[in-house]
C-alpha cells in the first residue's frame, strides 16, 4: 500500500503528462518508476541485465515497456523469477525468488494499464549478489575452457587444485562464473583424486564430458544457479573436504544465446577455523529400479526410507534429468519440497529457512516421488545419459 506516496506524486504526473500534450489522465495505477523498477531490480536485474544469463536485459524504461506483457505471462504463470518450488503447504526456504501475488499483480496492472512510465525517480540500484564472509581459497579452472561449437548444451567436468594440505570444513562457496551468459549451472563435489585423473586425462582440452557428476563416490559439496548468492551453511555445520580428494566441478553450459565462448570459471571457498562441531553430509535416497515405458506421460514411482538414526536435516537437493516433471520429498507427510514443474536448467540446493533445521528420529519414514514424461518409443531406465534419468534427492544433515 502507498497511499501517501500516491497522493504526492499524483500532482507531479499530471504535470508530466500536462507537457507531454495535456491530454494523458493521471496514472492511477502502477507506474514504472515508483512500483516496477523496484520489483526488477530486486527479482529480475540478477539475471536481466546487460551481459547476464538472461536473453535480454531490464535495465531500462524503455526495455521494461517493450517486454511488459510477456513480464505479465511469465510472473503470472511462474515461469519468472526462476523458482521451482511450491511454497504452499511445505517447510518455508531460505532466499526463496517466488514473487508474493501482490508484486505479480503488479506486473500485471502495469502492463495492462498501458504499461506507464509515471514520475521519473532514480532507479533502485539492482539487488547486489552477497559474496562471502571471508575468503580462504579460490580455486579457478587451471584454462579456459571453450564448448564444444555446434552443441546447445555443454556438461563438462574440470578438476581445480585446491592447494589444501590438511582437511578443512568448507562452510561457504561462492562460485564466479566466467562467462555469465553461457554458465547455468555448477555443482560442485570433492572425488577420490586418482579416479578424477583418469577421467581428465581420458579426454582431450580441459576437463571432460560428464551429464551425471563426476562418479557414484563423489561426495557433494554444493551447488550453484544463476542469480543465487553466495552460499553459507547453517551455523555449526560444515562438510569436510578431504585434502587428498580433487575437488571437481560439472558446469553446464548452455550456449543458445551467446555460442561457444572461452569459460575460466572460479570458485571461492570459506573455510572453519576450528573444525565444526556439526559435521555435515549431502546424504542420499533414490530409486534406481524404474522402468519408465515408451511414451508414457505422467509416469510416477516413489522411494521410501525409515531414518536409520536420528538427526537433523538443512536442506534438499532433489535431481532427474530432462524427461523429469515433478519431485517431492515428505517428511512424516510432512512436505519438505515439492517441485510440481521440474526443470533441469535450474536445479540446485534448497535449504530451510528455520535456523535450526529440522529434527529427525531414528525410524521416521521419508518419501520421495518422481514423475516424468517419456515422449520417446523407448524405454527408459536410471543411468548417468542424458537420455537416461534420475530419481534423487540429496539431504544436507548433521548428527
Ligand atoms: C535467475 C535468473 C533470472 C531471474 C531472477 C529472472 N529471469 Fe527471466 N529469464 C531468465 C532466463 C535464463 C530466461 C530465458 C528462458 C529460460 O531459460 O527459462 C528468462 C526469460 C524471461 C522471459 C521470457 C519468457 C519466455 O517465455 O520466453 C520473461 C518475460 C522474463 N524472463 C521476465 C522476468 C521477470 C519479470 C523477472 C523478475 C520478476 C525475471 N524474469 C527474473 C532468467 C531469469
Amino acid at each position: 500500500m502507498r497511499p501517501a506516496a500516491l497522493i504526492l506524486l499524483a500532482p507531479l504526473a499530471a504535470c508530466i503528462n500536462a507537457n507531454d500534450g495535456g491530454t494523458g489522465p493521471e496514472p492511477t495505477g502502477p507506474t514504472y518508476h515508483h512500483d516496477v523498477q523496484p520489483l526488477i531490480a530486486q527479482h529480475c536485474q540478477g539475471c536481466h541485465t546487460a551481459g547476464g544469463i538472461a536473453p535480454f536485459a531490464l535495465d531500462t524504461f524503455a526495455q521494461a515497456e517493450t517486454q511488459a506483457f510477456a513480464m505479465r505471462a511469465a510472473v503470472t504463470s511462474r515461469q519468472m523469477p526462476p523458482w521451482m518450488p511450491e511454497e504452499e503447504g511445505c517447510v518455508p526456504l531460505r532466499e526463496s525468488r517466488r514473487l508474493t501475488d501482490a508484486q505479480v499483480k503488479v506486473f500485471s496492472d502495469w502492463a495492462e494499464g498501458g504499461a506507464v512510465e509515471g514520475a521519473p525517480a532514480p532507479p533502485m540500484p539492482a539487488k547486489q549478489e552477497r559474496g562471502l564472509e571471508r575468503v580462504d581459497a579460490s580455486l579457478k579452472l587451471p584454462t579456459p575452457y571453450t564448448p564444444q561449437a555446434g552443441l546447445t548444451d555443454d556438461y563438462r567436468c574440470f578438476v581445480l587444485p585446491h592447494g589444501q594440505t590438511v582437511d578443512r570444513d568448507v562452510i561457504g562457496m561462492n562460485v564466479r562464473p566466467d562467462q555469465r551468459q553461457m554458465v547455468h549451472h555448477v555443482l560442485v563435489y570433492a572425488v577420490d583424486a586418482a579416479l578424477a585423473k583418469s577421467q581428465d586425462d581420458a579426454e582431450a582440452g580441459e576437463g571432460w564430458t560428464c551429464f551425471s557428476g563426476p562418479g557414484q563416490d563423489a561426495v557433494m559439496l554444493g551447488g550453484w544457479v544463476p542469480g543465487t548468492s553466495a552460499t553459507q551453511y547453517p551455523t555449526g555445520t560444515g562438510i569436510t573436504l578431504d585434502a587428498k580428494k580433487s575437488v571437481v566441478v560439472q558446469i553446464h553450459y548452455n550456449l543458445l544465446t551467446t555460442g561457444a565462448q572461452p569459460d575460466q570459471t572460479s570458485l571461492e571457498l570459506q573455510f572453519s577455523e576450528a573444525r565444526v562441531p556439526n559435521p555435515a553430509a549431502f546424504s542420499a535416497m533414490a530409486n534406481f529400479w524404474f522402468d519408465i515405458p515408451p511414451m508414457a506421460m505422467g509416469y510416477s514411482v516413489n522411494a521410501q526410507v525409515k531414518a536409520p538414526s536420528s538427526g537433523t536435516v538443512w536442506g534438499v537437493f532433489p535431481h532427474m534429468h530432462t524427461k523429469g516433471r515433478k519431485i517431492s520429498v515428505k517428511k512424516s507427510g510432512q512436505c519438505l519440497i515439492d517441485v510440481q514443474k521440474w526443470d533441469f536448467h535450474w536445479q540446485q540446493s534448497f535449504f530451510f529457512a528455520s535456523e535450526s533445521g529440522l529434527k529427525f528420529n531414528a525410524g521416521e519414514q521419508i518419501d520421495l516421488s518422481c514423475t516424468w514424461d517419456n515422449a520417446t518409443s523407448n524405454d527408459v531406465k536410471w543411468g548417468e545419459k542424458t537420455s537416461d534419468e534420475m530419481c534423487l534427492a540429496y539431504f544436507y544433515v548433521t548428527k
